[in-house]
């Protein structure tokens, strides 16, 4: 049984599909701080199993240690936390407190049930400044705000852990920029108010919800001008999860493992192949460079590769598929 922490968010729905579509049994825990509980009757409606979800907060240890025993878990996928970086500059204590805290009070009930296994969400934005690219998990870490040293300090808590504990079956998953959303466009990304980032943003202009999109840069030196990025579909993201916990059945220890396409891609790449498989057009205005942002960064995806087979399937086309076949859905809803 598989405990998936913020379960009910983004990431999180599309790990449970691609779970459940594995023959895993899943229990979803998340304290619905930024997502809704209808998001259980849709998974149902998607996978035709009866979804389980606790609603409650990481940082409430007993809970979580109730909820093991009573699932049976033997299986934990870290998901729950906060994650805008503009929100963690303003208040990192806040930060600190659900992402560091949360994380540790889970690891205390693990080890009250004995439970050795979790696949943790960090983030490429461990990273910070490229000394070379694409970054490989060797990468020097240097986080640039305080929502990425949260996702460093519980990379550190669990290498130490495990290093304490030989049992212990730990990989940290670095995402790149996770869009899309799964193929029946029933669950996706729904951000609250305006999106800060650039997918759900393309969506809804494309939408008619706002009137255009801000382009941050064109002077960076990329083909175009615009930011790059290494994008990956959310399905491809999932099954990186369900593949990671195949690998630590029979390898304990610790490991950190980029989750990427090696593929970049600028924010003029986005908008064109959005526009090409919507139809829609997308009215843009250029605006200076956004603050902290970095002009390229992508994966080198070898190590998934070798160590777990995995491999990205789908493309840039469909990423914007599945983002425009969701915003769809969300507007009949
Ligand atoms: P999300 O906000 O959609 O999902 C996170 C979920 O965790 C939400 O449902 C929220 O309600 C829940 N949550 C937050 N704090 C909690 C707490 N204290 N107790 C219980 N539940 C709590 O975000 P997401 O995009 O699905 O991200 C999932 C994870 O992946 C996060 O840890 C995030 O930092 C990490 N990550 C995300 C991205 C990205 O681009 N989306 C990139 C890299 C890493
Ligand atoms: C941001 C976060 C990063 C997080 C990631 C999740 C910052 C500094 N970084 O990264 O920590 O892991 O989201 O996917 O916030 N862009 C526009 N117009 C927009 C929005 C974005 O031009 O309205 C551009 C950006 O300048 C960038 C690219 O699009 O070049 C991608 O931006 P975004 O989706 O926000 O992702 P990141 O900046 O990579």
């Amino acid at each position: 049984m598989i405990l998936i922490t913020g379960g009910t968010g983004f990431i999180g729905s599309h790990i449970a599909v691609a779970c459940l579509a594995a023959g895993k049994q899943v229990v979803l825990f998340d304290n619905l701080s930024n997502s809704n509980i209808e998001i259980i009757d849709t998974l149902e409606k998607i996978t035709h199993q009866q979804v389980s979800f606790i609603r409650g907060d990481v940082l409430d240890q007993d809970l979580l240690t109730t909820t093991m025993q009573d699932f049976g878990v033997d299986e934990v996928i870290h998901c729950a936390g906060l994650k805008s970086v503009p929100e963690s500059v303003d208040n990192p204590l806040r930060y600190y407190l659900n992402n560091v805290q949360g994380s540790l009070c889970l690891l205390r009930a693990m080890q009250t049930c004995e439970v050795k296994t979790i696949v943790f969400s960090s983030s490429a934005t461990v990273y910070g400044m490229p000394s070379y690219l694409p970054y490989d998990e060797a990468h020097p870490t240097n986080p640039m705000n305080p929502y990425g040293s949260t996702k460093l300090h519980v990379e550190q808590m669990l290498r130490e852990l495990a290093q304490s504990d030989h049992s212990m079956k730990i990989m940290c998953l670095r995402y790149f920029n996770p869009v899309g959303a799964h193929e029946s466009g029933l669950i996706g990304e729904n951000p609250k108010g305006i999106p800060n980032n650039l997918m759900p943003y393309i969506t809804r202009v494309a939408q008619g919800e706002l009137p255009y999109l801000n382009i941050y840069g064109t002077d960076y030196p990329t083909k175009d001008g615009t930011g790059e990025r290494d994008y990956i579909h959310v399905m491809d993201l999932a099954e990186g999860h369900v593949m990671a916990l195949d690998y630590l059945k029979s390898h304990p220890g610790y490991g950190v493992v980029n989750l990427g396409t090696g593929r970049p891609y600028t924010v003029f790449d986005l908008v064109n192949t959005f526009q090409e498989i919507s139809g829609k057009t997308i009215p843009y205005e250029i605006a200076p460079r956004r603050n902290g942002d970095l002009s390229s960064y992508f994966a080198n995806p070898s190590l998934a590769k070798q160590i777990m087979g995995y491999e990205t399937k789908r493309d840039l086309k469909s990423m914007c598929a599945s983002a425009w076949s969701f915003q769809n859905q969300l507007d009949i809803q």
